[in-house]
């Protein structure tokens, strides 16, 4: 463990750096208003619990911890591309964000008990800066600078694993409205007009911006809300049976704990950053009763 990180950027015993099992660096926070931790790998939120309450993000117990491979579970952060990249069929899924070193640039703690992190990574002229909040809610903000010379397109996905105690019992409320396109069958299909519900593997683009999105997790009686900010799609994906025995970081059976909702620009609502420009992408998660 390198002792400057924690000696430059640890708060108290609120926020401790350490090596998790695998030999990668995180941070972990115990505060009187959640526990919460953070890998350097992917700038990734890795878990986050208000205390006294269950898990929020869903971790793969099968999960990869190394470096040049992205963490299953939490929140990946997808940039500069969404899916396989447009042109290059070598290059990573998702982008090189979530596999990427961030580097750690400040923490603070504020009155009311919140720990703010903030995280940077620059690669290919992109400027990217995280900022997480751990508090009774998560929040977590995504600022993308394009420092080239010319105006640039990139796909942005907040990629949150939401823990179920039971998949089958959910439903995601709150884009009943939203046309989508289902990745599976590849056809744009009009708003549905009901909540989503599990059935089969789901992997569906929906479009538009929504001010909030509800994963009711059923069994235990529990909402979560997630409130999107300058978010124009939303991906919404479970693996199901086959997919999940096919992924060699997933557990067979782990599709029934878990869906992911993601709060995202990609696809035609992907950005376009003018050169020298910035754009602010971000989440806020919090628990509500039913
Ligand atoms: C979702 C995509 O966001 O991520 C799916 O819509 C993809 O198509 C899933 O399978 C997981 O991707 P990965 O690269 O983390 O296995």
């Amino acid at each position: 463990m390198p002792p400057s990180l924690s000696a430059k950027f640890g708060i108290d015993d609120r926020l401790v750096f350490k090596a998790h099992a695998s030999g990668l660096m995180h941070g972990v926070i115990h505060t009187p208003l959640c526990q919460g931790s953070f890998f350097l790998l992917g700038g990734h939120v890795a878990s986050f619990q208000p205390v006294g309450e269950e898990p929020l993000l869903f971790l793969s117990k099968h999960s990869n911890f190394q470096l040049g491979t992205p963490i299953r579970g939490g929140i990946p952060i997808c940039f500069p591309w969404f899916g396989p990249h447009p042109s290059e069929p070598t290059a990573a899924a998702h982008g090189w964000a979530r596999t990427a070193l961030w580097e750690m640039l400040s923490t603070t703690a504020e009155d009311d008990g919140t720990i703010t992190v903030k995280l940077g990574l620059e690669n290919d002229e992109w400027q990217l800066q995280s900022t997480l909040r751990f508090g009774r809610t998560l929040e977590l903000s995504i600022a993308v600078v394009n420092a080239a010379s010319m105006p640039r397109e990139c796909e942005l996905a907040l990629h949150t694993y939401f823990d179920l105690a039971d998949v089958h019992t959910a439903r995601v409320v709150g884009l009943e409205a939203q046309p989508h396109l289902d990745k599976l069958s590849g056809k744009t299909l009009p708003p549905s007009g009901q909540a989503i519900r599990f059935t089969q593997e789901t992997d569906r683009i929906y479009s538009g911006s929504v001010q909030e999105i509800y994963v009711v997790d059923g069994q235990r009686d529990r909402t979560v809300v997630i409130r999107p900010s300058n978010s124009r799609s939303t991906v919404v994906w479970n693996p199901w049976i086959e997919k999940s025995q096919r992924m060699p970081d997933f557990g067979d059976d782990e599709y029934r704990h878990m869906c992911c909702v993601e709060t995202a620009n990609v696809a035609d609502q992907r950005l376009s950053i003018p050169a020298g420009g910035r754009s602010r992408t971000g989440l806020t998660l919090s628990l509500t009763s039913p």
